[in-house]
C-alpha cells in the first residue's frame, strides 16, 4: 500500500460522493495561491465532518484552526438557517483568505473568523456568553491541544460532538518517548479524552490524499 494508492482512491471516493463544488475548489485554490500551507481536510474528510454536523443536529459549531476555511465552509453547510460558527484562527492573513472563501460560500451570515491565539480568544467566548456549542472541531496548534480539550469542555453541553484532527501523524502518535512537541501534545489529548469522564471518545485511523493520519470523536455524556 502505497501513498500513490491512498491517493487514487480517494479520487475515486471524491469523484463518486463529491461532485464538482466550485466554491470549495475555489476556496482551495484561492487558499494555495495565497500562499497557506496544504492543511486543510481532504473533501471526502470536509463531507464527513458536515454529515457529522447533521447528525448532530449543531446550531452552534466552534472551530479552532480555519486557515483558508475549507474545512469550515463543510461544517457550516451543515448548519439551519439560524445556526451559527465560530472559527479560531491565529494567522491574520489565513483569517482575510478564510472570510474571502466563506463569503463566495455565501455563509458569511452564519460565519465568524475571530483572530488571536485560540488560548486567549477562548475565555472571551465563555465571557460572551458562548457557551454551549453542540459540535467542536479542534484542528489548530497540537502542542495545545490539552488546552483546547478543556475549553471544549467548559464550552460544551451533553451531546456536544468533539472532533480532533491529525490524532495518529503516520503512526508517531505511539511513540512515547518522541521529542516532537505535535506529538506529545496529541498523546495527551488522547489520554486526557480517554480518561474524561464527562466523554465517551474513540480515534479512528485514516489514509488518503492527505497520507496517514486519524480522527478523534467524542460524546459529552448526559449530566
Ligand atoms: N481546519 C482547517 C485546517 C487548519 S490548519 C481545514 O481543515 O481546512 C491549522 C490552523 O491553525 C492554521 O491556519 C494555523 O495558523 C492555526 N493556528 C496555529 N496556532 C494557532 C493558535 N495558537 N490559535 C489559533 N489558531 C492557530
Ligand atoms: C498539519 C496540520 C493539520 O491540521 C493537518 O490537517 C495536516 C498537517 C501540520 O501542521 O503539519
Ligand atoms: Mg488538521
Amino acid at each position: 500500500m502505497s501513498q500513490q494508492q491512498w491517493t487514487a482512491v480517494d479520487r475515486y471516493i471524491t469523484d463518486l460522493f463529491v461532485p464538482d463544488d466550485p466554491v470549495l475548489e475555489a476556496a482551495l485554490e484561492v487558499s494555495t495561491a495565497s500562499g497557506l500551507p496544504p492543511h486543510n481536510v481532504s473533501p471526502n474528510q470536509g463531507k464527513l465532518l458536515m454529515l457529522l454536523a447533521q447528525l448532530r443536529g449543531a446550531r452552534t459549531i466552534l472551530e479552532i484552526g480555519t486557515l483558508g476555511g475549507y474545512s469550515t465552509i463543510w461544517l457550516a453547510r451543515a448548519l439551519p438557517a439560524d445556526g451559527h460558527l465560530i472559527s479560531l484562527e491565529f494567522n491574520p492573513k489565513h483569517a482575510e483568505v478564510a472570510r474571502a472563501n466563506i463569503a463566495r460560500a455565501r455563509l458569511q451570515a452564519k460565519v465568524e473568523v475571530r483572530v488571536g491565539r485560540a488560548i486567549d480568544t477562548l475565555p472571551l467566548l465563555e465571557q460572551e456568553g458562548h457557551s454551549s456549542f453542540d459540535l467542536i472541531f479542534i484542528d489548530a496548534d497540537k502542542p495545545s491541544n490539552p488546552d483546547y480539550l478543556a475549553w471544549a469542555l467548559k464550552l460544551a453541553h451533553p451531546g456536544t460532538l468533539i472532533i480532533g484532527d491529525n490524532v495518529v501523524r503516520d503512526g508517531a502518535v505511539i511513540d512515547a518517548t518522541s521529542t516532537d512537541p505535535n506529538v506529545q501534545g496529541i498523546r495527551r489529548f488522547n489520554e486526557l479524552m480517554a480518561a474524561e469522564p464527562r466523554l465517551s471518545a474513540t480515534a479512528i485511523q485514516t489514509v488518503g490524499s492527505k497520507g496517514y493520519d486519524g480522527f478523534a470523536l467524542a460524546i459529552v455524556s448526559p449530566s
